[in-house]
Protein backbone atom coordinates (compact mmCIF):
# COMPACT_ATOMS: atom_id res chain seq x y z
CA UNK A 1 0.00 0.00 0.00
CA UNK A 2 1.66 3.27 -1.08
CA UNK A 3 1.44 6.05 1.77
CA UNK A 4 -0.60 9.17 1.36
CA UNK A 5 1.06 12.30 1.57
CA UNK A 6 0.23 16.07 1.87
CA UNK A 7 -0.71 17.74 -1.32
CA UNK A 8 1.88 20.53 -0.86
CA UNK A 9 2.83 22.88 2.00
CA UNK A 10 -0.06 24.80 2.72
CA UNK A 11 -1.87 21.53 3.69
CA UNK A 12 0.70 20.46 5.85
CA UNK A 13 1.21 23.63 7.57
CA UNK A 14 -2.82 23.65 7.60
CA UNK A 15 -2.77 20.51 9.46
CA UNK A 16 -0.05 21.09 11.92
CA UNK A 17 -1.22 23.90 12.99
CA UNK A 18 -4.53 22.58 13.19
CA UNK A 19 -3.65 20.39 15.54
CA UNK A 20 -1.45 22.97 17.30
CA UNK A 21 -4.34 25.44 17.36
CA UNK A 22 -6.99 23.91 20.53
CA UNK A 23 -8.01 24.33 24.04
CA UNK A 24 -4.51 25.16 25.11
CA UNK A 25 -5.01 28.62 23.36
CA UNK A 26 -8.13 29.54 24.32
CA UNK A 27 -8.19 28.01 27.93
CA UNK A 28 -4.77 28.49 28.90
CA UNK A 29 -2.79 30.95 27.58
CA UNK A 30 -4.73 33.86 28.42
CA UNK A 31 -5.37 32.96 32.13
CA UNK A 32 -1.07 32.26 32.38
CA UNK A 33 -0.38 35.86 30.16
CA UNK A 34 -3.00 37.60 32.55
CA UNK A 35 -0.92 35.35 36.37
CA UNK A 36 2.56 36.14 34.96
CA UNK A 37 3.11 39.66 33.99
CA UNK A 38 1.33 40.12 31.03
CA UNK A 39 4.03 41.68 28.19
CA UNK A 40 6.88 39.59 30.51
CA UNK A 41 5.28 36.29 30.25
CA UNK A 42 4.50 36.70 26.00
CA UNK A 43 8.53 37.74 25.63
CA UNK A 44 9.37 34.73 27.46
CA UNK A 45 7.07 32.81 26.03
CA UNK A 46 8.39 33.46 22.60
CA UNK A 47 11.86 32.63 23.79
CA UNK A 48 11.01 29.40 25.01
CA UNK A 49 9.28 28.69 21.46
CA UNK A 50 12.43 29.89 19.70
CA UNK A 51 15.05 27.90 21.82
CA UNK A 52 13.23 24.52 22.70
CA UNK A 53 9.82 24.34 21.03
CA UNK A 54 10.64 24.97 17.33
CA UNK A 55 13.52 22.50 17.65
CA UNK A 56 11.24 20.30 19.23
CA UNK A 57 8.90 20.53 16.41
CA UNK A 58 11.61 20.05 14.14
CA UNK A 59 13.07 17.33 15.00
CA UNK A 60 9.94 15.47 15.05
CA UNK A 61 9.02 15.73 11.59
CA UNK A 62 12.40 15.53 10.35
CA UNK A 63 12.55 11.78 12.02
CA UNK A 64 9.21 11.55 10.74
CA UNK A 65 9.92 12.72 7.12
CA UNK A 66 13.43 10.14 7.48
CA UNK A 67 12.16 7.36 8.86
CA UNK A 68 9.04 7.26 6.62
CA UNK A 69 7.14 5.14 9.41
CA UNK A 70 6.21 4.91 13.11
CA UNK A 71 7.89 1.70 13.70
CA UNK A 72 9.83 2.28 16.62
CA UNK A 73 11.08 0.18 19.79
CA UNK A 74 8.15 -1.65 21.26
CA UNK A 75 7.41 -0.06 24.40
CA UNK A 76 8.16 3.35 22.93
CA UNK A 77 5.54 2.82 20.16
CA UNK A 78 3.26 2.04 22.91
CA UNK A 79 3.87 4.92 24.26
CA UNK A 80 3.55 7.22 21.00
CA UNK A 81 0.20 5.47 20.58
CA UNK A 82 -0.95 5.74 23.96
CA UNK A 83 -0.98 8.80 25.13
CA UNK A 84 -2.94 10.68 22.03
CA UNK A 85 -5.36 7.70 22.16
CA UNK A 86 -5.96 8.50 25.87
CA UNK A 87 -5.84 12.57 25.30
CA UNK A 88 -8.27 12.20 22.41
CA UNK A 89 -10.64 10.09 24.75
CA UNK A 90 -10.66 13.10 27.40
CA UNK A 91 -10.16 15.68 24.93
CA UNK A 92 -13.33 14.54 23.02
CA UNK A 93 -15.51 14.77 26.42
CA UNK A 94 -14.85 18.71 26.22
CA UNK A 95 -15.39 18.81 22.34
CA UNK A 96 -18.62 17.51 22.66
CA UNK A 97 -19.19 19.70 25.71
CA UNK A 98 -18.57 22.71 23.48
CA UNK A 99 -20.70 21.37 20.40
CA UNK A 100 -23.65 21.29 23.26
CA UNK A 101 -23.37 24.99 24.41
CA UNK A 102 -23.10 26.03 20.48
CA UNK A 103 -25.97 24.30 19.62
CA UNK A 104 -28.06 24.79 22.90
CA UNK A 105 -26.08 28.15 24.43
CA UNK A 106 -25.40 28.51 27.85
CA UNK A 107 -26.52 26.24 30.08
CA UNK A 108 -26.58 24.89 34.06
CA UNK A 109 -23.07 23.31 33.62
CA UNK A 110 -22.78 21.64 36.60
CA UNK A 111 -26.30 19.87 36.35
CA UNK A 112 -25.08 18.96 32.22
CA UNK A 113 -21.99 17.62 33.23
CA UNK A 114 -23.46 15.76 35.51
CA UNK A 115 -26.27 14.11 33.83
CA UNK A 116 -25.66 10.59 31.96
CA UNK A 117 -27.25 10.81 28.66
CA UNK A 118 -26.48 14.45 27.40
CA UNK A 119 -22.94 14.01 27.56
CA UNK A 120 -22.89 10.73 26.35
CA UNK A 121 -24.69 11.52 22.60
CA UNK A 122 -22.31 14.92 22.66
CA UNK A 123 -19.43 12.63 22.86
CA UNK A 124 -20.52 10.53 20.53
CA UNK A 125 -21.00 13.10 18.11
CA UNK A 126 -17.81 14.97 18.61
CA UNK A 127 -16.22 11.73 18.34
CA UNK A 128 -18.05 10.62 15.44
CA UNK A 129 -17.22 13.38 13.11
CA UNK A 130 -13.37 13.15 14.09
CA UNK A 131 -13.69 9.75 13.17
CA UNK A 132 -15.49 10.42 9.59
CA UNK A 133 -13.12 12.97 8.86
CA UNK A 134 -10.14 11.13 9.77
CA UNK A 135 -11.58 7.88 7.82
CA UNK A 136 -11.58 9.90 4.10
CA UNK A 137 -7.60 9.92 4.48
CA UNK A 138 -4.74 12.53 4.71
CA UNK A 139 -5.53 14.77 1.78
CA UNK A 140 -9.63 14.23 1.23
CA UNK A 141 -10.01 14.42 5.12
CA UNK A 142 -7.53 15.96 7.59
CA UNK A 143 -6.38 18.42 4.62
CA UNK A 144 -9.46 19.39 2.93
CA UNK A 145 -11.31 20.05 6.36
CA UNK A 146 -8.18 21.82 7.56
CA UNK A 147 -8.05 23.93 4.80
CA UNK A 148 -11.79 24.72 5.43
CA UNK A 149 -11.73 25.18 9.34
CA UNK A 150 -8.26 26.97 10.08
CA UNK A 151 -8.56 30.33 7.76
CA UNK A 152 -12.92 30.17 9.32
CA UNK A 153 -11.91 29.82 12.90
CA UNK A 154 -9.43 32.63 12.30
CA UNK A 155 -11.96 35.00 10.78
CA UNK A 156 -14.13 34.41 13.56
CA UNK A 157 -11.65 34.84 16.58
CA UNK A 158 -10.51 37.81 14.89
CA UNK A 159 -14.06 39.06 14.70
CA UNK A 160 -14.26 37.98 18.75
CA UNK A 161 -10.99 39.98 19.40
CA UNK A 162 -12.50 43.16 17.47
CA UNK A 163 -15.24 43.20 19.51
CA UNK A 164 -14.35 42.01 23.37
CA UNK A 165 -11.77 45.11 22.74
CA UNK A 166 -14.49 47.65 22.26
CA UNK A 167 -16.47 46.47 25.02
CA UNK A 168 -15.82 49.97 27.22
CA UNK A 169 -15.89 49.52 30.66
CA UNK A 170 -12.67 48.55 31.16
CA UNK A 171 -11.83 46.02 28.05
CA UNK A 172 -9.21 48.41 26.86
CA UNK A 173 -7.58 48.91 30.34
CA UNK A 174 -7.86 44.94 30.18
CA UNK A 175 -6.02 44.83 26.61
CA UNK A 176 -3.34 47.30 28.24
CA UNK A 177 -2.98 45.09 30.65
CA UNK A 178 -2.59 41.97 28.83
CA UNK A 179 0.52 43.49 26.95
CA UNK A 180 2.27 45.73 29.39
CA UNK A 181 5.30 43.65 30.71
CA UNK A 182 5.78 43.62 34.67
CA UNK A 183 8.83 41.60 35.19
CA UNK A 184 8.50 41.84 39.30
CA UNK A 185 6.45 38.58 38.26
CA UNK A 186 8.91 36.79 36.75
CA UNK A 187 10.88 33.78 38.62
CA UNK A 188 12.39 30.95 36.84
CA UNK A 189 9.18 28.72 37.45
CA UNK A 190 7.43 31.25 34.65
CA UNK A 191 10.28 29.57 32.34
CA UNK A 192 8.78 26.07 33.50
CA UNK A 193 5.15 27.12 33.05
CA UNK A 194 5.92 28.88 29.46
CA UNK A 195 7.78 25.53 28.28
CA UNK A 196 5.34 23.63 29.49
CA UNK A 197 2.69 25.37 27.79
CA UNK A 198 4.32 25.53 24.61
CA UNK A 199 4.56 21.98 24.59
CA UNK A 200 1.21 21.13 24.95
CA UNK A 201 0.17 24.36 22.79
CA UNK A 202 2.16 22.95 20.01
CA UNK A 203 1.35 19.32 20.30
CA UNK A 204 5.05 18.30 20.77
CA UNK A 205 6.39 14.92 22.66
CA UNK A 206 3.85 12.53 21.98
CA UNK A 207 4.57 11.68 18.47
CA UNK A 208 1.62 12.81 16.38
CA UNK A 209 4.28 15.79 14.69
CA UNK A 210 6.33 12.39 13.60
CA UNK A 211 3.75 10.92 12.60
CA UNK A 212 2.98 14.06 10.55
CA UNK A 213 6.28 13.77 9.57
CA UNK A 214 5.92 11.29 7.72
CA UNK A 215 3.76 12.18 5.82
CA UNK A 216 5.24 15.67 4.33
CA UNK A 217 7.00 15.55 1.01
CA UNK A 218 10.73 14.65 0.53
CA UNK A 219 11.08 18.93 -1.54
CA UNK A 220 9.24 20.55 1.29
CA UNK A 221 11.41 22.84 3.99
CA UNK A 222 10.83 21.35 7.08
CA UNK A 223 12.08 24.07 9.04
CA UNK A 224 10.04 26.68 6.94
CA UNK A 225 6.58 24.35 8.46
CA UNK A 226 8.05 24.25 11.72
CA UNK A 227 8.52 27.98 11.71
CA UNK A 228 5.15 29.20 10.45
CA UNK A 229 2.92 26.40 12.48
CA UNK A 230 4.68 27.73 15.68
CA UNK A 231 4.30 31.39 14.63
CA UNK A 232 0.04 30.33 14.05
CA UNK A 233 -0.03 28.78 17.38
CA UNK A 234 1.44 32.02 18.89
CA UNK A 235 -0.82 33.98 16.86
CA UNK A 236 -3.99 32.08 17.52
CA UNK A 237 -3.08 32.29 21.44
CA UNK A 238 -2.80 36.00 21.46
CA UNK A 239 -5.82 36.69 19.31
CA UNK A 240 -7.81 33.97 22.24
CA UNK A 241 -6.19 36.15 25.09
CA UNK A 242 -7.44 39.20 23.17
CA UNK A 243 -10.81 37.65 23.20
CA UNK A 244 -10.89 36.47 27.07
CA UNK A 245 -9.27 38.84 29.21
CA UNK A 246 -10.91 42.39 27.95
CA UNK A 247 -14.30 41.02 28.03
CA UNK A 248 -13.08 39.64 31.74
CA UNK A 249 -11.79 42.76 32.91
CA UNK A 250 -15.36 44.72 31.20
CA UNK A 251 -17.28 42.42 33.32
CA UNK A 252 -15.61 42.31 36.32
CA UNK A 253 -13.98 39.50 36.34
CA UNK A 254 -10.52 40.72 37.05
CA UNK A 255 -9.90 43.81 38.55
CA UNK A 256 -7.54 46.37 40.33
CA UNK A 257 -7.47 46.12 43.66
CA UNK A 258 -7.97 49.95 45.23
CA UNK A 259 -5.55 49.27 47.96
CA UNK A 260 -1.87 47.94 46.23
CA UNK A 261 -2.69 48.71 42.94
CA UNK A 262 -2.35 44.92 42.07
CA UNK A 263 -4.66 43.87 39.51
CA UNK A 264 -6.30 40.82 40.20
CA UNK A 265 -9.00 38.20 39.46
CA UNK A 266 -12.10 38.11 40.48
CA UNK A 267 -11.75 34.84 43.67
CA UNK A 268 -15.42 34.06 42.99
CA UNK A 269 -14.95 33.38 39.53
CA UNK A 270 -13.11 30.83 37.39
CA UNK A 271 -10.82 32.84 34.85
CA UNK A 272 -9.13 29.85 33.43
CA UNK A 273 -9.90 25.68 32.10
CA UNK A 274 -13.23 24.41 31.71
CA UNK A 275 -14.84 26.81 34.49
CA UNK A 276 -13.69 29.48 31.94
CA UNK A 277 -15.29 28.50 28.99
CA UNK A 278 -18.45 27.24 30.27
CA UNK A 279 -19.43 29.13 33.49
CA UNK A 280 -17.69 32.62 33.57
CA UNK A 281 -17.71 33.18 29.47
CA UNK A 282 -21.20 32.22 29.20
CA UNK A 283 -22.16 34.36 32.24
CA UNK A 284 -19.88 37.50 30.66
CA UNK A 285 -21.94 36.92 27.07
CA UNK A 286 -25.59 37.50 28.89
CA UNK A 287 -24.54 40.66 29.61
CA UNK A 288 -23.24 41.87 26.50
CA UNK A 289 -25.06 43.23 23.88
CA UNK A 290 -25.62 40.48 20.86
CA UNK A 291 -24.80 38.07 23.41
CA UNK A 292 -26.17 34.84 22.14
CA UNK A 293 -24.80 35.68 18.83
CA UNK A 294 -21.24 36.35 20.46
CA UNK A 295 -21.70 32.78 22.02
CA UNK A 296 -23.12 31.13 19.10
CA UNK A 297 -19.18 32.23 17.19
CA UNK A 298 -17.76 31.71 20.28
CA UNK A 299 -18.46 28.04 20.67
CA UNK A 300 -18.35 27.67 17.09
CA UNK A 301 -14.62 28.92 17.39
CA UNK A 302 -13.54 26.65 20.02
CA UNK A 303 -15.27 23.60 18.70
CA UNK A 304 -13.65 24.00 15.19
CA UNK A 305 -10.33 24.36 17.25
CA UNK A 306 -10.90 21.31 19.35
CA UNK A 307 -11.57 19.19 16.08
CA UNK A 308 -8.50 20.64 14.23
CA UNK A 309 -6.56 18.86 17.32
CA UNK A 310 -8.51 16.08 17.82
CA UNK A 311 -8.26 14.88 14.47
CA UNK A 312 -4.72 14.91 14.44
CA UNK A 313 -4.70 12.69 18.28
CA UNK A 314 -7.52 10.35 16.07
CA UNK A 315 -4.75 9.71 13.46
CA UNK A 316 -1.99 8.77 14.77
CA UNK A 317 -3.59 5.28 16.12
CA UNK A 318 -5.05 4.90 12.53
CA UNK A 319 -1.80 5.33 11.27
CA UNK A 320 -0.37 2.94 13.84
CA UNK A 321 -3.31 -0.10 13.20
CA UNK A 322 -3.01 0.23 9.55
CA UNK A 323 0.78 0.38 9.54
CA UNK A 324 1.36 -2.35 12.09
CA UNK A 325 -0.90 -4.73 11.43
CA UNK A 326 -1.99 -3.90 7.63
CA UNK A 327 -5.65 -3.38 8.38
CA UNK A 328 -7.73 -1.50 6.49
CA UNK A 329 -8.55 2.85 7.03
CA UNK A 330 -12.13 2.04 8.09
CA UNK A 331 -11.75 -0.91 10.39
CA UNK A 332 -9.33 0.95 12.35
CA UNK A 333 -11.03 4.02 12.61
CA UNK A 334 -13.54 2.25 14.21
CA UNK A 335 -11.82 0.32 16.40
CA UNK A 336 -9.92 3.29 17.52
CA UNK A 337 -13.82 4.90 17.67
CA UNK A 338 -14.82 2.46 19.89
CA UNK A 339 -11.46 2.52 21.94
CA UNK A 340 -11.58 5.95 22.78
CA UNK A 341 -15.62 6.22 23.50
CA UNK A 342 -15.07 3.70 26.04
CA UNK A 343 -12.30 5.50 27.90
CA UNK A 344 -14.22 8.93 26.85
CA UNK A 345 -17.85 7.42 28.24
CA UNK A 346 -15.55 6.48 31.86
CA UNK A 347 -14.63 9.96 31.82
CA UNK A 348 -18.02 11.52 31.07
CA UNK A 349 -19.72 9.80 33.73
CA UNK A 350 -17.09 10.51 36.20
CA UNK A 351 -18.48 13.52 36.73
CA UNK A 352 -21.74 12.17 37.75
CA UNK A 353 -22.69 8.69 38.45
CA UNK A 354 -19.55 7.54 38.77
CA UNK A 355 -17.97 10.50 40.68
CA UNK A 356 -17.64 7.96 43.85
CA UNK A 357 -14.80 6.47 42.13
CA UNK A 358 -11.71 8.93 43.26
CA UNK A 359 -7.96 8.50 44.07
CA UNK A 360 -6.23 11.73 45.79
CA UNK A 361 -9.77 13.44 45.46
CA UNK A 362 -9.40 13.09 41.30
CA UNK A 363 -12.48 11.48 39.67
CA UNK A 364 -11.77 9.67 36.28
CA UNK A 365 -11.18 12.27 34.34
CA UNK A 366 -8.60 14.51 36.29
CA UNK A 367 -6.86 11.06 37.00
CA UNK A 368 -6.42 10.76 33.00
CA UNK A 369 -5.43 14.59 32.89
CA UNK A 370 -3.34 14.45 35.61
CA UNK A 371 -1.28 11.49 34.03
CA UNK A 372 -0.65 12.43 30.77
CA UNK A 373 -0.17 15.55 31.22
CA UNK A 374 2.28 15.34 34.22
CA UNK A 375 3.84 11.75 34.05
CA UNK A 376 3.58 9.95 30.22
CA UNK A 377 3.85 13.33 28.06
CA UNK A 378 6.96 14.06 29.36
CA UNK A 379 8.12 10.77 29.52
CA UNK A 380 7.25 10.99 25.92
CA UNK A 381 8.73 14.23 25.36
CA UNK A 382 11.78 13.26 26.44
CA UNK A 383 12.18 9.89 24.42
CA UNK A 384 10.80 12.03 22.02
CA UNK A 385 13.67 14.56 21.63
CA UNK A 386 16.61 12.26 22.45
CA UNK A 387 15.20 9.87 19.45
CA UNK A 388 14.96 12.79 17.07
CA UNK A 389 18.33 14.28 18.48
CA UNK A 390 20.75 11.20 18.75
CA UNK A 391 18.37 9.03 16.88
CA UNK A 392 19.45 9.95 13.40
CA UNK A 393 23.03 10.64 12.50
CA UNK A 394 24.17 13.78 12.28
CA UNK A 395 24.78 13.82 8.72
CA UNK A 396 21.19 12.26 8.19
CA UNK A 397 19.85 14.97 10.13
CA UNK A 398 22.09 17.29 8.10
CA UNK A 399 20.53 15.94 4.70
CA UNK A 400 17.20 15.68 6.18
CA UNK A 401 16.52 19.66 7.08
CA UNK A 402 18.60 20.75 4.12
CA UNK A 403 16.67 18.24 1.78
CA UNK A 404 19.91 16.84 0.78
CA UNK A 405 22.15 20.34 0.73
CA UNK A 406 19.22 21.73 -1.92
CA UNK A 407 18.09 24.41 1.01
CA UNK A 408 21.77 26.38 0.93
CA UNK A 409 20.21 28.85 3.67
CA UNK A 410 19.05 25.40 6.23
CA UNK A 411 22.38 23.61 5.28
CA UNK A 412 24.21 27.30 6.51
CA UNK A 413 22.01 27.53 9.63
CA UNK A 414 22.63 23.72 10.64
CA UNK A 415 25.18 24.04 13.03
CA UNK A 416 22.94 26.30 15.15
CA UNK A 417 19.88 24.07 14.37
CA UNK A 418 22.24 21.24 15.53
CA UNK A 419 22.97 22.78 18.61
CA UNK A 420 19.29 23.36 19.77
CA UNK A 421 18.49 20.50 18.76
CA UNK A 422 20.51 18.14 20.63
CA UNK A 423 21.68 19.76 23.76
CA UNK A 424 19.35 23.04 24.56
CA UNK A 425 16.13 21.43 23.59
CA UNK A 426 16.78 18.03 25.49
CA UNK A 427 17.65 20.22 28.60
CA UNK A 428 14.61 21.81 28.21
CA UNK A 429 12.07 19.13 27.95
CA UNK A 430 13.95 17.58 31.05
CA UNK A 431 13.14 20.41 32.81
CA UNK A 432 9.53 19.79 32.12
CA UNK A 433 9.67 16.50 32.58
CA UNK A 434 11.43 16.68 35.94
CA UNK A 435 8.80 19.49 37.22
CA UNK A 436 6.24 17.96 36.30
CA UNK A 437 7.47 14.59 37.93
CA UNK A 438 7.83 16.53 40.91
CA UNK A 439 5.09 19.05 40.92
N1 LIG B 1 -2.25 21.55 20.99
C1 LIG B 1 -3.60 21.30 21.40
C2 LIG B 1 -4.12 22.48 22.20
O1 LIG B 1 -3.50 23.50 22.30
C3 LIG B 1 -3.74 20.10 22.24
C4 LIG B 1 -3.13 18.91 21.68
C5 LIG B 1 -2.06 18.35 22.31
C6 LIG B 1 -3.60 18.38 20.52
C7 LIG B 1 -1.46 17.29 21.78
C8 LIG B 1 -3.00 17.30 19.97
C9 LIG B 1 -1.93 16.76 20.60
O2 LIG B 1 -5.17 22.40 22.74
Amino acid sequence: MKKEKFSGGLGALLVLAGSAVGLGNIWRFPYMVAENGGGAFILIYILCMLLVSVPVLLSEIALGRHKGNMKFHGLVNLLFVLIPTITLSYYSVIGGWTLRYMVFGNSDFGSFVSSTGHPLACLAIFLGATALIVLLGVRSGLEKFSKIMMPALFLIMCALAVYSCCMGHGSSEGLRFLFRPDFSKVGPETFVKALGQAFFSLSIGMGIMVTFGSYIGKDENLLATAAKTSVADLVFALISACVVIPALFAFGMFFQDPLTGEVMANPEADVVGAGLIFKTLPAVFSQMPMGWLVSVFFFLAVTLAALSSSISLFEVPVAWLTEKFGISRSWACLAVFLFCYAVGALCSLSFGVLGGISFKGMNIFDMLDWTTANVLMPLAGLICVLYAAWGMKKTELRSELSNSGKLRGVDRLFPVLDLLIRYIAPAGVLAVALSGLIG
